[in-house]
């Protein structure tokens, strides 16, 4: 060991302390974005919206956008939403000036039953074709334990039977109770970094407007949480956070009880606002360094 790295040894604490996240829903279609701006504003966690899972078992993308069309991305144990799909999710990490290390898909539509050999080989054939690291869980209107935490099980499990070894994070606007359940039963004798389910992102805004972070942190049994605002948008005017605000908020969060970072619900409104991203990624900069 040369002198210079044993010294560097010497110093540093014996675990890095975890990197602020600063996060990103993509509600628009990925492939009508502004990769460019999402890969160079500050933001490390990009969330790809609308990601369902039907009967069959198969895994379909929901565009959510005018004028693209719903497409079914994976298939019998096989990625089959296209080449121009997988390049631009594959690029959210591996653009040469991209800041982004994280890349999850959230779904809304839970209690997936059954876990089926061939619906984890589809997670699998997708977490390969895109390079992703996590599944989030937004469901706001099933909360039912058992099936949650035997599907987010399945989708950490590095099995041939299993999705292949995600990560699992979930996005709570209310139902602390369902949430903490979920929380206790999948953490049982894990943790960093083995942790299955290892991020909660915070809604605070519309339904979850009320909501304290330190408050679910408590409920959580400690683990770090994630607030998201929803930025300027015309849908819920009421609900819409500017850059000032937004970094306001966060700095003020952030004073009451330490976090692990904030982020933003939704990209879409960025864009049809005419909303600068640098903007709303410095405010994440500023207070999550
Ligand atoms: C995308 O964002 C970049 C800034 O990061 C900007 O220069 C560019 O004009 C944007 N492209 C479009 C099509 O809006
Ligand atoms: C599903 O995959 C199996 C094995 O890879 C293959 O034999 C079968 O033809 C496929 N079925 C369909 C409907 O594509
Ligand atoms: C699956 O493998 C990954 C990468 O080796 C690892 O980080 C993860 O903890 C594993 N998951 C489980 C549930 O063992
Ligand atoms: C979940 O695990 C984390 C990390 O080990 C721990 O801090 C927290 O208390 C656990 N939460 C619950 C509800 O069990
Ligand atoms: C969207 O929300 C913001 C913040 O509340 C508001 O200022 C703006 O006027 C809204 N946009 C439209 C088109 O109503």
């Amino acid at each position: 060991m040369k002198p210079l790295n044993l010294l560097l040894t010497l110093l540093l604490p014996p675990f890095a302390l975890a990197t602020p996240i600063r996060s990103m829903f993509l509600f628009k279609d990925v492939l009508k974005s502004n990769t460019t701006a999402l890969t160079t504003s500050g933001f490390n966690t990009l969330m790809i919206f609308g990601i369902g899972v039907l009967s069959n078992g198969d895994i379909k993308y929901y565009s959510n956008t005018p004028g693209s069309s719903d497409v079914v991305i994976a298939s019998n144990g096989t990625y089959v939403g296209g080449d121009s799909l997988s390049t631009k999710v594959r690029s959210f990490k591996s653009l040469p000036s991209s800041t982004i290390t994280r890349v999850e898909i959230s779904m809304n539509s839970q209690h997936i039953t059954p876990l089926t050999p061939l619906l984890a080989s589809n997670f699998r054939a997708l977490k390969a074709a895109w390079s992703l690291d996590a599944v989030n869980n937004d469901d706001e209107s099933i909360y039912d334990v058992s099936s949650t935490v035997a599907f987010a099980k399945m989708l950490a499990s590095n099995s041939s039977s299993g999705g292949g070894g995600y990560r699992y994070t979930i996005s709570p606007y209310t139902n602390t109770r369902f949430w903490t359940s979920v929380t206790s039963q999948l953490n049982k004798s894990l943790k960093e970094p083995d942790l299955v389910m290892d991020r909660v992102y915070l809604q605070c805004y519309d339904g979850g407007a009320g909501n304290n972070p330190a408050s679910w942190q408590s409920a959580l049994g400690g683990i770090k949480v994630v607030p998201l605002v929803w930025v300027t948008n015309d849908s819920k005017p009421g609900q819409g956070t500017t850059a000032a605000q937004a970094r306001s908020k966060f700095s003020g969060w952030n004073k009451g009880s330490a976090l692990a970072g904030g982020g933003y619900w939704n990209d879409f409104d960025i864009e049809k606002m005419k909303l600068s991203y640098k903007d709303y990624g410095d405010a994440l900069t500023s207070v999550f360094p």
